[in-house]
């Protein structure tokens, strides 16, 4: 295909789903917000959004990819490589500047500004500059700053404003130290989950072997775990991690056994939304202790609790499904049998398994894919949708530096499917992730 005729394909597609998109708006009661706009759009808090967040993909996946394609090389290259927007995102969280200026609607002088937030001006107007020109908060006039759209995220109620604070911390602070950790004698090729590049950020600290989940747990972190628990709300919503309770047949499901269910956020959901359903939250022994006082007597008689290891034993047996979600991206491929193995062992014949991860695709096509009914990615696009996912490729760089480990590709997890005795039959696109139903081998 040459230039020109890429371009025109990219910009067919950018059409008909900028267009779908304004229609998807509509449909939800309301014409779509201006980036100005305070105001929040039914569709921005609709429980089941798949259909409009393939949309999206679509729209990023060609906007970036005709950008890229037309712009200089040395351009889009420099632009990436000085991206120092997730500093300023994080000192605008830090320092609260969308909670001052919800005070101000019409905008706030940054002399004026500077003064509520304690930021020296000239730094200040350098950051929301940089900030507004990426259409998170509005230059109303020169130096006259005013929440938008995009902004209203970071106020501090807002569980993505803690996403950017565990993003812009154990994050980048990790990502920091990367090019030199992988090239460290020993500690770069290993894949042990206590040598990530995590722990190199605490060497020579009494914490440079300790796993990150054991670090986040140490008492004097408490603020940093709270920030990351509503950071995985955020995650949730951003990656609509309910969308299994919408696509999957659950009229035909009586009992389901919610694995390393965490306190039970897609249990309840499930529950809210299905009639004759009746769920086992599996856990560890503290985290449903947490649940239960949780959930109260919330869905009483429709859940109960049971807690153990998914390593050793699920007690829960012959359900009609298991679900696990955002399990096994934690664990090494050696562990994540040794899960689905238990898992099967709790299974009966006619068990079915839901497996819901976010899903690595090639950015070139592969034979796998359109095997297992993931949505290709219509040409001229990367067969991954590129910008459109690359939510999914920064997750996968935060498992990777905090867990050594990774989000997987179709092959790898059914290389671990297979492995444990399973078989795949059926798979839902959820875009950035992906719902695999299997049954016993
Ligand atoms: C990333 S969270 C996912 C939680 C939930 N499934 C979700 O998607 O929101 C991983 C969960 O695995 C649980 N977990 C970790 N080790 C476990 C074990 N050995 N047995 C059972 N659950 C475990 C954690 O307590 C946590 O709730």
């Amino acid at each position: 295909m040459s230039a020109r005729t890429q371009v025109e394909a990219l910009l067919t597609l950018i059409r008909e789903s900028a267009l779908k998109a304004l229609d998807d708006y509509e449909t939800h009661g309301k014409e779509a917000p201006t980036l100005d706009s305070l105001q929040k759009h039914p569709l921005d808090e609709a429980v089941n959004k798949l259909d409009f967040k393939k949309t999206i993909r679509k729209l990023e996946a060609a906007c970036d990819q005709l950008c890229s394609t037309l712009a200089p090389p040395s351009h889009s290259i420099m632009k990436r490589s000085q991206d120092f927007g997730w500093a300023c995102l994080r000192v605008a969280v830090k320092q609260r500047v969308a909670d001052v200026l919800l005070k101000y609607p019409d905008g706030r002088h940054v002399q004026d500004l500077a003064l509520e937030v304690n930021i020296q001006p000239m730094k200040l107007a350098a950051i929301l500059k940089v900030l507004a020109t990426r259409h998170c908060f509005r230059e109303v006039t020169p130096d006259v700053f005013a929440n938008n759209r995009l902004s209203l995220c970071l106020v501090s109620s807002h569980p993505m404003s803690a996403k950017i604070d565990t993003a812009t911390y154990e994050g980048q602070l990790s990502a920091g130290v990367l090019s030199e950790y992988l090239v460290t004698p020993e500690l770069g090729h290993s894949i042990a989950m206590n040598e990530a590049a995590f722990q190199y950020t605490k060497k020579g600290t009494p914490h440079e072997q300790s796993l990150f989940f054991d670090w986040l747990g140490l008492p004097e972190q408490e603020e940093r775990r709270t920030q990351f628990g509503r950071s995985m709300i955020a995650v949730n919503e951003v990656l609509g991690a309910l969308a299994p309770v919408h696509v999957y047949p659950w009229d035909q499901v009586k009992t389901i056994c919610d694995v390393g269910g965490g306190i039970g956020h897609f249990s309840k959901a499930l529950l809210q939304n299905t009639a004759n359903t009746n769920v086992v939250l599996f856990d560890l022994p503290e985290t449903i202790e947490v649940a239960k006082a949780d959930w109260k007597s919330d869905f009483e008689g429709r859940v109960q609790f049971a807690g153990g290891s998914f390593l050793e034993e699920i007690p829960v047996k012959g359900c009609d499904v298991y679900y696990i979600r955002n399990v096994l991206h934690n664990w090494s491929d050696e562990k994540a049998v040794q899960i689905l193995q238990t898992v099967r062992q709790a299974m009966g014949p006619n068990s079915h398994l839901l497996l819901h991860e976010a899903i690595l695709r090639h950015s070139c096509k592969s034979e796998f894919s359109p095997m297992v009914g993931l949505d290709d990615a219509p040409e001229p696009l990367l067969a991954n949708y590129g910008e459109g996912q690359i939510n999914v490729y920064q997750l996968n760089m935060l498992m990777l530096m905090w867990f050594n480990t990774q989000e997987r590709t179709p092959s790898q997890l059914n290389k671990i499917i297979e492995t444990v005795g399973l078989r795949l039959i059926k798979v839902y696109d959820l875009a950035e992730m992906c719902l695999l139903e299997l049954v016993l081998a």
